[in-house]
């Protein structure tokens, strides 16, 4: 195990109508600004929930953050965030909003030059408003990181940043809030959920067994209760497991010591600054492929996984590596989620477009081993198409 420090300060209100305690947790703030996106909360009644603690808040309203959230229309709420000298900035939403909410909250504070360098030159993060978080999507993690993926429509760029400050000081987890979920986004969770497990394990042996260990059984629960959680919507157990799943699979524990790879990611990244997918879906795409391309590095950690989560026992190998890939898309598969590019209309030129630009960001070395060049990329691409 390498040597690691841990810091997640985040705190969890989790469970049945813990949204009621937010007039209380809000008292430290003067100036809130309440952002959300594009209306799933009015028609859900979280909306009003939110307006009933807030009462006797001053506050703005900030609506209409999208999915894969834009610098275009953030800085709209940044300009008002300035304006009405906001000191606290509440997301009530899936990631995006929240994504997008820790731009806001970095953003106004960089005030000489143009946020967008914050991502594009990864300036780090020195000031930041405060940030809390109401959550209405298991997925990212993003209620429990201090990440954020941000998209810039004008060039198609979508990049990350993070920053320990951007860290919400709280996120209220309420189970019931995911009811209103359609199929396609909790497949979409459940995808991503999976994915971020798979980029911090699925890399080389370092002798981890909390992290291996945990991992292993966040993959299992994402396979136990992914059909149960389509066919009944109104469970509130497996909402709930699903819910505290997610947030697990990103808020740093199962990083701690290991290696990690997130090539799936940022190759997913680009597909969908190009194509406009859906992140999950991007990732549910990528992952089979990196599995196959990248099998020799990652023997030992896919041949552990075969076994400890579908149960594959095989004296060879290859087959035990083979099967992996397959059960891996399968189960993708069975959730509704497409795998191949050309099952979204997408065709080869972008086996070439997506190394180049990786090229321009000098993203060269991706991955654990830092070994997945911009060839490789390609490679991963084509047996995708
Ligand atoms: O816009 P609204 O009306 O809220 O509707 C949303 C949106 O259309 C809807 N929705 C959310 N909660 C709902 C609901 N509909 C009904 N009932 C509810 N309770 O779902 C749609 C998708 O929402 P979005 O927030 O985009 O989904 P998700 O949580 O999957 O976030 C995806 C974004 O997060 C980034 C992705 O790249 C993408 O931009 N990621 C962030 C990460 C992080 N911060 O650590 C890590 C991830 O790997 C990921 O990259
Ligand atoms: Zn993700």
């Amino acid at each position: 195990m390498k040597n690691f420090e841990f810091y997640n300060p985040v705190k969890i209100y989790f469970g049945k109508d813990e949204i009621d305690k937010l007039s209380e947790i809000l008292i430290p703030y003067k100036k809130i600004m309440f952002a959300y996106g594009q209306g799933s909360i009015k028609e859900n009644g979280i909306y009003n929930q939110i307006t009933e603690q807030l009462k006797n808040y001053n506050y703005v309203e900030f609506a209409g953050i999208e999915p894969n959230p834009s610098y275009e229309t953030l800085m709209k709420a940044v300009k008002i965030a300035r304006k009405e000298q906001v000191d606290f900035i509440l997301a009530v939403g899936g990631g995006s909003v929240i994504d997008g909410v820790k731009f806001i909250a970095a953003a106004v504070k960089y005030t000489n030059r143009d946020p967008w360098e914050i991502l594009s030159k990864q300036i780090e993060i020195t000031d930041a408003i405060k940030i809390g978080t109401v959550l209405t999507l298991p997925a990212t993690g993003s209620e429990m990181n201090g990440t954020s993926v941000i998209s810039k429509y004008a060039t198609k760029e979508k990049l990350a940043f993070g920053s320990p400050l951007l860290m919400p000081v709280f996120s209220i987890l309420d189970p019931q809030t995911i009811k209103s979920l359609p199929d396609i986004q909790i497949a979409n969770g459940i995808v991503d959920a999976y994915v971020h497990v798979i980029e911090q394990y699925l890399t080389y042996p370092s002798d981890a067994k909390v992290q291996d260990k945990f991992s292993e059984s966040l993959l299992k629960i994402l396979i136990e209760i992914g059909q149960e959680l389509l066919n009944d919507r109104n469970n509130y157990e497996l909402n709930a497991n699903f819910m505290w799943t997610a947030t697990m699979a990103l808020n740093g524990l199962i990083a701690t010591g290991v290696p990690t790879d997130w090539s799936t990611h940022l190759i997913g990244h680009e597909i969908t600054a190009l194509h406009g997918i859906d992140h999950a879906q991007s990732l549910a795409i990528v992952l089979p492929g990196v599995m196959q391309v990248m099998k020799e590095d990652k023997q030992d950690k896919i041949i552990q996984y075969a076994k400890e989560v579908f149960n594959i026992y095989n004296a060879d190998n290859e087959e035990t590596i083979k099967s992996a890939i397959v059960k891996t898309e399968e189960f993708f598969k069975s959730l509704g989620i497409k795998t191949k590019l050309s099952d979204y209309n997408i065709d080869e030129t972008i086996t070439k477009i997506i190394p180049q630009r990786l090229k321009e960001r000098r993203y060269l070395k991706l991955g654990e081993n830092k070994n997945i060049t911009p060839d490789i990329v390609e490679k991963i691409l084509k047996i995708r198409l």
